[in-house]
């Protein structure tokens, strides 16, 4: 078998084909390395006694794992030093930071560690990251710089930390899946210009928030369970890891729906993922995969941020059964 293409290689021809600039380059070579690091500290993390919570809480009242800090300080400290990086956001600081001395003029928006309630009991967690231009450069920058719809990002994507550890990355040129190799820690391309499969009978919601859903989203779930005797004709499957990146990968991978949908359960809550460190990138991703990502009522990546750690409802996957969701919402 001949040898992947390695994410360096990738990378190279991308800034031709795509006309992605070296500081760019630069940024991605560093998440990967960031993205490394978190793996192997995954890996270590029961026997360098990493697991467990700490006692803080992030910007959203979540309280932060160990793990959590520990990757957002991989990423800083991975992303801080190019220089082309003039600010950053995560969910896990309170606010943007600029980073000192930087002249670049990319902002990288993360979500260091996705699926906190599993790190601990060992199944698949991940990093998920976008990146914008910042408008006015670093000179300057403010807060209000970030606040751009999904529809500007310049790059976005994820890795998830599983079995394997897999990058996936979209310039808005299609989706590319790479696997780290285990020894050299390289990430090779393994899954080149992914499709999310047009037909699927799959889907991912948490279903303990049933009682709070809204009527369509209790529509669509009805006749998915009805199956067959049902008006979907054909039965279906459920799914949740509980991490976003793995059930989005699954998506990725053989169809599917996925859905955090705004609910009753606390009215001031327009839903529980993240705008700009869970929603926009990965409903970036999915579209560049064919899919679609909406809230209900309007495409995600059209909404204009107000706050950088704005929640939103999200309904992403293959397009019919995004749409079929949307034309309920629109129905009342
Ligand atoms: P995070 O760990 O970054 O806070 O994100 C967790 C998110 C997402 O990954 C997942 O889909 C969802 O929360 C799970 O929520 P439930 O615990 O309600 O299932
Ligand atoms: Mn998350
Ligand atoms: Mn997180």
């Amino acid at each position: 078998m001949s040898q992947p293409v390695s994410l360096t290689a990738y990378l190279t021809e991308a800034a031709v084909s795509h006309r992605i600039d070296e500081a760019l380059v630069t940024v991605v070579q560093q998440i990967g390395a960031a993205c490394r690091e978190i793996s192997g500290a995954l890996n270590h993390a029961a026997l360098a006694g990493i697991l467990g919570a700490t006692e803080s809480a992030n910007a959203s009242g979540e309280t932060q794992k160990k793990l959590d800090l520990v990757a957002n300080d991989a990423f800083i400290h991975a992303l801080g030093p190019t220089g082309v990086v003039a600010g950053i956001a995560s969910e896990e600081l309170d606010g943007p930071y600029p980073v000192p001395g930087a002249s670049g003029d990319y902002l990288v928006l993360l979500d260091p560690l996705d699926g906190s309630s599993n790190i601990d009991v060992n199944i698949s967690v991940g990093s998920i990251f976008s990146i914008l231009r910042a408008p006015r450069g670093a000179a300057g920058l403010s807060d209000a710089d970030f606040l751009q719809a999904g529809t500007a990002q310049v790059c976005a994507g994820f890795a998830v930390y599983g079995p394997a550890t897999v990058l996936v990355l979209c310039f808005g040129h299609g989706v590319q899946g790479f696997t780290m190799h285990p020894i050299s820690g390289e990430f090779l391309l393994t899954q080149p210009d992914i499709r999310i499969p047009e037909h699927t009978s799959e889907f991912a919601i948490n279903t303990s928030n049933q009682r709070w859903w809204q009527p369509p989203v209790q529509r669509y779930i009805a006749e998915c369970v009805a199956g067959k005797s049902g008006p979907r004709g054909r039965d279906f499957n459920m799914r949740w890891v509980g991490s976003m990146v793995a059930d989005v990968y699954r998506l990725l991978t053989r169809g599917g729906i996925f859905m955090y949908p705004r609910d009753t359960k606390d009215a001031t809550k327009p839903g529980k993922l993240r705008l700009m460190y869970e929603a926009n990138p990965i409903g970036y991703v999915v579209e560049q995969a064919g899919g679609a990502a909406s809230t209900g009522y309007g495409r995600i990546l059209e909404l204009a941020p107000e706050q950088v750690h704005q929640r939103v409802a999200v309904i992403m996957g293959s397009r019919e059964e995004v749409e079929r969701v949307a034309s309920y919402h629109a129905a009342g």
